[in-house]
């Protein structure tokens, strides 16, 4: 099946924002072994091939395995900055003019590099991606499960001299059998720091993982949150509360969440009124940026251009920006529409 040229051109083209990228999850095995080269880190495959060939996944702790790995060559603010900034030139290419960009500071403090290496040098590509590109792009600090709720509350406890360069903070990394409510105690400091928050649930986890997300660590957004569709009540809290999923096509059936992606389910949540949105998750290793998320999609649950619509416009809305950015970048969506002669959708 291919999709109509307009529509492939419209879903490229038109303004969105990206609210679920992990920057790590942009690192390109061409950049991995410049940075290794660079840095004199030995690597576990000979060359590029070999790695790309390596990135064949049963699940998501699969895939994790070899996302720490690859982020093993960040070492200096340099790598940081040149790993963003390589990602945010892609986003420019997909016409992304917002991108609220998650990092693991756990996945270099525990290798020693501090954190202020990682801060810096991320911020120094999204300062440079507003004054060269046009990208509003701010960070969103993630605290990996898997390790201890101390452990997190030591890593905010580092951050917080760096608290103005980063937005809020996420959960992510190995779902089942770390739920949400381990993290209730630095989920509750960070909420009195006046940081946003959001959580990956309901991606391999069940549905309960949503619900204590939502009441036990105030998460204002949910990532992934394709599980969600098992649970009913869920659903109907989720559309009545507006409480957007950070959903990521490619990564789903890269990790095995679905078969297929004809057997997607972000058509049934948009249906449900959900203010779903379409994000790329890592993807340099799922096979896509977030225009490639959108094309295959699209391709696959026959969805047109009023969708399109809605889920850039979902991407704004679901966004952290202030009402007013919010509304100037809808406005840009607007006139997109406008000039490519097509409707704007109730
Ligand atoms: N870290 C990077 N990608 C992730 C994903 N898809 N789920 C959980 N943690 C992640
Ligand atoms: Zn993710």
């Amino acid at each position: 099946m291919t999709l109509d040229p307009a529509l492939a051109r419209l879903l490229r083209t038109m303004p969105k924002a990206e609210l679920h990228i992990h920057i790590e999850g942009s690192l390109e095995p061409e950049l991995i072994f410049a940075l290794a080269e660079r840095n004199g880190v030995a690597l576990p495959y000979p060359d590029v091939d070999s790695l790309r060939a390596a990135y064949a996944f049963s699940d998501l702790q699969s895939f994790l395995d070899i996302y720490y790995a690859g982020a093993s060559v960040l070492l200096v603010e340099q790598d940081f900055h040149d790993m963003a900034w390589a990602y945010l030139q892609r986003a420019k290419a997909d016409n992304i003019i917002r991108a609220e960009i998650f990092f693991d500071p756990q996945t270099h403090t525990a290798r020693g590099v501090p954190i202020g290496y990682v801060i810096d040098g991320l911020t120094r590509a999204c300062d440079r991606a507003r004054d060269e590109l046009g990208i509003h792009a701010s960070l969103i600090l993630c605290f990996l499960r898997h390790l201890s709720e101390d452990d997190a509350l030591q890593t905010l406890q580092q951050a917080l001299p760096y608290r103005e360069r980063f937005i809020g903070v996420g959960l992510d990394s190995s779902e089942v059998g770390h739920p949400p409510e381990k993290f209730a105690r630095v989920f509750a400091q960070a909420r009195a720091l006046g940081l946003h928050l959001v959580a990956h649930a309901g991606e391999e986890g069940p549905p309960e993982y949503i619900w204590s997300a939502l009441d036990v660590l105030h998460a204002e957004r949910i990532d992934h949150g394709v599980q969600s569709v098992k649970d009913p009540a869920l659903m109907a809290r989720l559309a009545a509360e507006r409480i957007p999923l950070t959903v990521c096509p490619l990564s789903n059936i890269k990790l095995c969440v679905f078969d297929d992606l004809r057997q997607h389910n972000l058509r049934d949540l948009l249906d449900a009124g959900l203010v779903a949105t379409v994000n790329s998750d890592d993807p340099a290793y799922f096979g896509g940026y977030l225009s490639q998320n959108f094309i295959e999609t699209f391709t696959a649950l026959g969805l047109d251009a009023n969708h399109a619509y809605r889920l850039a416009r979902n991407s704004f809305e679901a966004s952290f920006a202030s009402p007013d950015e919010k509304a100037a970048d809808i406005a840009v969506l607007d006139q997109h529409f406008a000039d490519a002669g097509l409707p704007i959708p109730a």
